[in-house]
């Protein structure tokens, strides 16, 4: 990982964009020493690109091809270049709901960073909040981790617990969650731009100061 300056991250998502919107504001507060150097979705009219827009930040939609959970050859060669080109130190996944996979994960290799609304290895996949309110734990969270070739199976660099509420519904855990992934991920990401956080096989470890 290259840690010239400015530390460029290309954010990829899917959805409302809350996380990109988060890491953004934390780059434009200062405290988040990098630059979104571009923001790609495969959703023509996601949340994240209108956010990208209103900030000026270079947006683009990816048609992601006839599968439901993946790229196609096409769209993934297409991401990798776009990336390429913007010269992104770190991919960050933000709500990237599409497995990446082979090409891309080689092109980018230890350096694709993922939120997942869930303490991992508990709840991977989809609606994690729904799958930790339906089993009954009475603590959840999120996971920042690398991504590897399986799901949600990367080495975890950092975690935060919410507790689950006897009332709560799917929407209530999902946006306390976020309220964590909002504080959570522009952290991990600051420090791994800082070069603070060391990774050997599966176990992460802080190597600078701690905040
Ligand atoms: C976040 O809660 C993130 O953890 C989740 O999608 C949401 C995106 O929200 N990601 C996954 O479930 C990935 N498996 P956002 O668009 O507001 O950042």
């Amino acid at each position: 990982m290259s840690h010239s300056s400015p530390f460029r991250l290309g954010v990829l998502g899917s959805g409302k964009g809350s996380n990109f919107a988060a890491i953004a504001d934390a780059v434009a507060a200062g405290t988040l020493p990098a630059t979104v150097a571009v923001v790609l979705s495969d959703v023509p009219d996601s949340g994240i690109l209108s956010l990208a827009a209103q900030r000026g930040i270079p947006g683009h939609h990816i048609a992601p091809g006839p599968f439901r959970t993946k790229l196609d050859e096409s769209a993934e060669a297409e991401f990798i270049a776009t990336l390429e080109r913007a010269e992104v130190d770190l991919v960050v996944l933000a709500g990237f709901m599409r497995i990446l996979k082979g090409g891309f994960l080689r092109r980018f290799e230890g350096r694709v960073v993922n939120i997942h609304p869930s303490l991992l290895p508990s709840f991977p996949g989809l609606a994690a909040w729904k799958q930790a309110l339906d089993y009954g734990v009475k603590v959840t969270g999120c996971t920042v981790h690398l991504v590897d070739q399986g799901v949600d199976t990367g080495p975890i660099l950092a975690q935060k617990a919410v507790p689950v509420l006897d009332d709560d519904t799917d929407g209530s855990l999902h946006a306390r969650i976020q309220v964590a992934e909002r504080e959570l991920f522009p952290e991990v990401v600051r420090q791994l731009a800082l070069g603070h956080i060391q990774v050997k096989g599966r176990i992460s470890h802080r190597r600078g100061p701690t905040p």
